[in-house]
């Protein structure tokens, strides 16, 4: 039977991916800083602890494990790692757990790594304008990324390369384009666009107001989780190391989210836009590089997505 850690299991893609390797028939064990919200998981053990310490880290690796899948992090959507005034806590704590984990997998002898980068690598200035025609993985250097966030899975994906280099383990890195559905964060100031959009839609009444940070017109593409599974699964079986885009293509405006929301939900809604975060203008997922090296692309329209979202945050939002 193979074994898995699944770091940051008690978070949104840990929790699914813990599910997906226990469908797969892994031997598993999580491990994060805090229980699962939103489910009961099913992994064969699971650790709470804090990956920035080193011992929790040596604890938590056994001696050969077949497999790691890092995706702690200090996260949020625009509204945690835009405003700034998370930046040194996010810098200092995602990079600990990379540091740490990385080192012990070495230690161990674990047979392969996956590590969770992010479309915020990307340089600020191409991503200016809302019709973005998509971000290639070569488009990275030279660097700007507009966020503390981006800079620190900047860094680590560097970390882990080198690890490949000097110390030949085997690493996978994605760099995920707003992933969302359900079962990730949909309240509490971490929450992205599609879960925000969700719940705002889901409390309004009908003909009432949703208010949209900016004006409404910066564009995203968002993958639905099940797809975004599909591609670690398959980077981390493949001899691909990346970083590969795991992303949809599909962009839209976050006024057109909002509304699609309101669709689902069958209420008309208007529109108020008030200051918030904003992040770059406008992004997209190129994704040539993913179908040539995986001959696999996410291919879901957004729409079926978050039809399954709204009504699992609208779930939540009558219980609360
Ligand atoms: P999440 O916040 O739901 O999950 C991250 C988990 O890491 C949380 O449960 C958190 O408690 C845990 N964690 C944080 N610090 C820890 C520590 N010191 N020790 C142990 N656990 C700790 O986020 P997610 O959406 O599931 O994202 C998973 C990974 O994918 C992250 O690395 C994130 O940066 C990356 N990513 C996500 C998206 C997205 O849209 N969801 C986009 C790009 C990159
Ligand atoms: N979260 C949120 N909530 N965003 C809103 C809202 C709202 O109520 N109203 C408008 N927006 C706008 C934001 O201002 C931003 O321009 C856009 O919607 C998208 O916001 P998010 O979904 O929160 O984040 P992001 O796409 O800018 O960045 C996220 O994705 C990255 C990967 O693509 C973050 O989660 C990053 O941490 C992640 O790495």
């Amino acid at each position: 039977m193979k074994t898995a850690l699944v770091c940051g299991a008690g978070g949104f893609i840990g929790g699914h991916m813990v599910k997906r390797l226990k469908d797969e028939g892994y031997w598993v064990r999580g491990v994060d800083i805090k229980q699962h919200e939103f489910c009961d998981l099913p992994a064969d053990d699971f650790v709470q602890g804090d990956l920035r310490d080193p011992e929790v880290v040596a604890r938590v690796i056994d001696e050969g494990m077949d497999e790691i899948y890092q995706f702690a992090a200090d996260m949020g959507g625009a509204g945690f790692v835009f405003s700034g005034e998370n930046d040194a806590t996010i810098m200092h704590n995602s990079a600990l757990c990379n540091l740490n984990v990385v080192h012990e997998a070495v230690r161990k002898k674990v047979g392969k790594i996956f590590y969770s980068s992010s479309a915020c690598v990307y340089p600020e200035d191409i991503q200016m304008e809302t019709s973005n025609p998509g971000l290639k993985e070569s488009d990275v250097y030279p660097a700007r990324p507009d966020s503390e966030y981006g800079w620190e899975k900047l860094f680590s994906e560097r970390m882990y390369a080198a690890y490949h280099r000097n110390f030949g383990l085997e690493i996978h890195i994605a760099r995920f384009h707003n992933i969302f559905g359900p079962e990730g964060t949909w309240t509490g100031g971490r929450e992205k666009a599609p879960a925000a959009m969700c719940r705002k839609v889901a409390e309004a009444e009908e003909g009432g107001e949703v208010e949209i940070w900016g004006d409404g017109e910066q564009t995203r593409s968002f993958l639905y989780i099940d797809e975004c599974i599909e591609g670690v699964r398959r980077l981390m079986e493949s001899d691909v190391m990346g970083p590969l885009n795991i992303g949809s293509d599909e962009m839209i405006s976050i006024n057109d989210l909002a509304l699609m929301a309101a669709e689902i939900a069958g209420k008309s809604i208007r529109l108020k836009h008030v200051p918030g975060p904003l992040g770059v203008r406008g992004r997209n997922s190129e994704n040539t590089r993913i179908e040539q090296k995986l001959g696999w692309r996410p291919v879901q329209p957004l729409r079926k997505g978050m039809e399954k979202t709204y009504r699992w945050v609208g779930e939540q939002v009558r219980e609360s």
